[in-house]
């Protein structure tokens, strides 16, 4: 190929086609629809979400994206995941939704249709680009990257009306009705709508109230967020089972992040976030990701890891576990604080109690022990005032967060709904306290030095309280001793 702009004769390592070739292949290729009864997960839910959302914004048009895809290198892209409030309001998770657009269309003063703009499988006609697409095209051709569904299999997948991609620019650059965007997900559609500009605030709104609609799972969601925490829950005990290899393994942490991200990958779409391995003093860096140390086996480990279903749904669970399979009594001292903080958290979680509550009573047990244990040198009181807070020297962060279709869900809700909201039933979050004791802190002890640990769990709440999803893991620090020494045996 020789570009304009250079006038250099390029081209990749693919040969050329010749007419007589794209002739043949535009030839004798049998019908293969998808099965008419197939559904996407969930699909049920839309219309009672769709309302909620309409609701929300009468008479003005509103604009999803999925996203679109990252180019890696060249021709690769990264694996493409869709934008957590795309997959909320249409079911639709797979790899194959870059691009797309839900537009919900203002239906008059009061009500909307949710109408699907995608890229549809790709033509085999052959003799122009797009008919070519199907076995040239490596980003979108299906010979390349796998089928999609056509418009009216979308449509049954789905219950939405759709549309060909190709005649979303046309609506947005049409007669505006006023339009909201779920705007920095999509750069074609920012561009097509005038983003970012003026509407920076209705945008944000429309942002603030699709993660808002997410704060109360139903059913069927907290359904999904079981099974992520089941498979992660397997993946935990891969984990243990390979210790073994992975103690003499120079990169350890590496090869758990492999175990487990195996077991996240067979069961589910993968990860909910990147795995963190972190042996000895790894774990005071709250998001170790580099995980390429070795395992010292006298050391903690601790491992946060989730799986991410197919249909997205996240877990996110923290294990820190004695690699010599025994506490030893400084680890241990450390390991019943933060598990006493943690029960302390879960204990105050109930319908009507604030966000913050169980953050509170987690936070209280820590200061007290700090203090106990001559480490904090104010009374544990006078930390835990707002203008003080010196404990948070060794916590260094909150003490968990919503769960849902992203492992830091609904993080766009407003303050008064999320961090100063209440409790409600069908919320999901974690408890995760912790200690992240520095090695080189000159306030701590020796002994504590380089110490990280914590406790994280994944707890629905309840009418009357909350129900720990994760209980199959261990918490107690002999019950983690016992479970791991079970699953070595
Ligand atoms: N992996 C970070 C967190 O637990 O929130
Ligand atoms: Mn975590
Ligand atoms: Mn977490």
């Amino acid at each position: 190929m020789t570009t304009p702009q250079t006038g250099l004769h390029t081209g990749s390592h693919d040969l050329p086609v010749s007419p007589a070739l794209d002739a043949f292949m535009a030839t004798r290729w049998a019908p293969t629809p998808l099965p008419a009864d197939r559904r996407a997960p969930g699909h049920d839910r839309l219309p009672g979400r769709h309302a909620r959302l309409s609701a929300a914004f009468p008479g003005e048009r509103l604009v999803v994206p999925a996203g679109r895809l990252k180019v890696r290198c060249n021709d690769l892209d990264h694996r493409f995941r869709p934008h957590s409030a795309y997959a909320w309001l249409t079911c639709l998770t797979g790899e194959d939704q870059a691009d797309h657009v839900l537009v919900l269309e203002p239906t008059g003063p009061a009500g909307h249709e949710p109408v699907l703009y995608l890229r549809p499988r790709s033509p085999r006609s052959g003799g122009h680009a797009a008919g070519s697409e199907f076995y040239r095209d490596r980003r979108y051709g299906e010979f390349w990257v796998g089928r999609r569904p056509d418009l009216a299999e979308a449509a049954a997948l789905t219950g939405l009306r759709t549309e060909h991609l190709d005649d979303l620019g046309k609506l947005l650059t049409g007669p505006q009705p006023p339009t909201r965007v779920l705007a920095g997900t999509d750069p074609l559609v920012d561009e097509a709508t005038g983003r970012p500009g003026p509407h920076a605030r209705a945008d944000g709104e429309l942002a603030a109230v699709l993660s808002e609609l997410r704060l109360v799972k139903d059913t069927w969601e907290v359904d999904q967020l079981q099974l992520a925490v089941d498979h992660t829950v397997t993946g935990f005990q891969d984990v243990v089972r390979a210790l073994p290899t992975a103690l003499h393994h120079p990169r350890g942490e590496r090869w758990i992040e492999g175990v487990f991200d195996l077991r996240a990958r067979a069961e589910g779409n993968g990860t909910s976030y990147t795995t963190i391995a972190a042996s000895g003093a790894h774990a005071c860096v709250l998001h170790w990701i580099r995980n390429d140390g070795a395992l010292d086996p006298d050391s903690l480990l601790l491992l946060d890891a989730g799986v991410e279903t197919d249909t997205l749904y996240a877990a996110d669970i923290t294990r820190t576990l004695p690699l010599s399979g025994t506490f030893n009594p400084v680890q241990r001292q450390a390991y019943d604080l933060v598990l006493a903080a943690q029960s302390a958290g879960i204990a105050a979680l109930r319908p009507g109690a604030r966000f913050r509550d169980f953050h509170r009573a987690a936070m209280r047990v820590i200061a007290e022990g700090l203090a106990d244990w001559g480490v904090l040198r104010i009374p544990a009181e006078q930390a835990l005032e707002d203008d003080n807070g010196l404990h948070r020297r060794y916590t260094l962060c909150g003490s968990g967060h919503m769960l849902g279709l992203d492992y830091h869900d609904c993080a766009r809700a407003r303050a008064d709904r999320y961090l100063d909201g209440v409790l409600e039933p069908g919320m999901v979050l974690t408890v995760e306290p912790g200690l992240y004791l520095q090695p080189d802190d000159e306030t701590l002890p020796v002994e504590l030095r380089g110490l990280g640990i914590r406790i994280e769990d994944d707890l629905v709440i309840t009418p009357d309280g909350a129900r720990l999803m994760s209980h199959a893991l261990p918490r107690t620090a002999p019950a983690i001793e016992s479970w791991m020494s079970d699953l070595l045996r």
